[in-house]
């Protein structure tokens, strides 16, 4: 794997072990045994490390160049990827609406369709999109895209990056 889909790929590891431990904290909360301030911190990981590190990174850089050497993605599966990350900003947002309102087992229901449906994108992503990418790029472009990637995470905050990762 080049170093390009290799950050894309921590990056969904550490998203996906997020929602099993979010998934585990909801729990708690309905068991009354766990603070609902961790679960909010939760999902401003998700709002933070999924959509700006990581979501931004494929709409501003990864999926551009692919439709650039291949139109017929861009009414396609890179189409259908950029609506599944504007769907996840507004689960995301629901579950925080329902958390404020005290209504946590609905916000547990809206959390466990956006960790489905994140857990879905991820697979695709990893099964076909970067599959897809490694055949349309060379090495050199794919390292490119690399430091592209750096960049975004400079801008960002590579400490902050760091941290997010480190919990
Ligand atoms: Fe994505
Ligand atoms: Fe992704």
């Amino acid at each position: 794997m080049n170093k390009a889909i290799e950050v894309l790929d921590k990056e969904h590891r550490v998203i996906t072990e997020m929602l099993d431990r979010t998934d585990e904290m909801f729990k708690s909360i309905l068991n009354s045994d766990g603070d609902i301030g961790d679960v909010k911190k939760q999902l401003e990981f998700f709002r933070f490390y999924a959509d700006e590190y990581h979501h931004n990174k494929e709409e501003k850089i990864l999926f551009p160049e692919m439709v650039k050497r291949n139109e017929m993605l861009e009414f396609g599966i890179i189409h259908e990827m950029l609506e599944n990350h504007e769907d996840f900003r507004e689960l995301l947002g629901e579950v925080n609406e329902l958390i404020d309102t005290g209504s946590f087992l609905e916000a547990y229901d809206k959390f466990r369709e956006y960790s489905r449906l994140l857990l879905e994108h991820i697979a695709v992503e990893d099964e076909e999109v970067f599959q897809i990418a490694e055949t349309l790029f060379s090495d050199d472009e794919l390292q490119t895209i690399y430091y592209h990637f750096e960049d975004c995470d400079l801008e960002l905050g590579k400490e902050e990056k760091l941290k997010l990762e480190e919990i």
